[in-house]
């Protein structure tokens, strides 16, 4: 796929799926999904599953059987949650405390049901580790709560469950309360791509 062409389907897959990934960063997981066809994708921090779905997209561009390619979505679309530990959304409480979490949640199983191997997970990311006890993540997403508190525990308690050489998305990784996180991400990973917003690093 030429650069124009990847630029437009990204484009077109964005505008079809609630979420805030941007353009540079979701031709970036385009491209290393379409190269590398992880079988085992996880996201922390789905809300409308525009990432999944990217993720998805890049697969079905390169594989007619995409059962053999995991991707899982962790999410507990929950305004608690959400905002738990000062959630740093808090710089925009108004907005995500009165968003309608649970029809955003319909919607997204709805939108998903698209892809077979698109799997959704109803639960905050630390009740998600008894799913993935080792590590055999191929891709990770980090993309959850913002705080300090969360996102440096979601890069401790995740990362391990990543496979050498696999690859971890930060989003947000520009925000104050996201610098320990990074800190300790970037220990465990060599730092691959960044934009303005996000960082890529595969795992040591
Ligand atoms: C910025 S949105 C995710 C956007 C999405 N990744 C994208 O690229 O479009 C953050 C999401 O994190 C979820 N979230 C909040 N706390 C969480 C937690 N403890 N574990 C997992 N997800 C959480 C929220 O429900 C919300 O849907």
């Amino acid at each position: 796929m030429n650069s124009m062409a990847l630029a437009q389907r990204v484009n077109e897959i964005r505008g079809r799926y609630a979420g805030w990934c941007p353009q540079d960063k979701g031709e970036h997981v385009f491209e290393t999904v379409t190269a590398h066809c992880p079988r085992v994708s996880v996201e922390l921090g789905v809300y409308g599953g525009q990432f999944l779905a990217l993720i998805a997209s890049a697969m079905q561009e390169v594989t007619d059987d995409i059962s053999e390619y995991a991707i899982h979505g962790i999410d507990p679309w929950s305004t608690d949650a959400l905002l738990s530990r000062g959630g740093v959304y808090s710089g925009d409480c108004e907005y995500w405390s009165t968003l309608d979490l649970e029809s955003v949640y319909r919607q997204t199983l709805q939108a998903m049901r698209e892809f077979s191997n698109v799997h959704l997970h109803r639960m905050d990311s630390v009740s998600g580790l008894v799913k993935f006890p080792f590590p055999t993540i191929d891709l990770l997403h980090i993309d959850g709560n913002h705080s300090e508190w969360h996102s440096t525990q979601d890069v401790l308690n995740w990362v391990p469950r990543v496979r050498q050489g696999g690859w971890i998305y930060l989003d947000d990784s520009d925000w104050p309360s996201l610098q320990t996180a990074r800190r300790f991400l970037l220990e465990d990973a060599d730092l691959c791509a960044e934009g303005k917003t996000w960082l890529a690093a595969r795992k040591k």
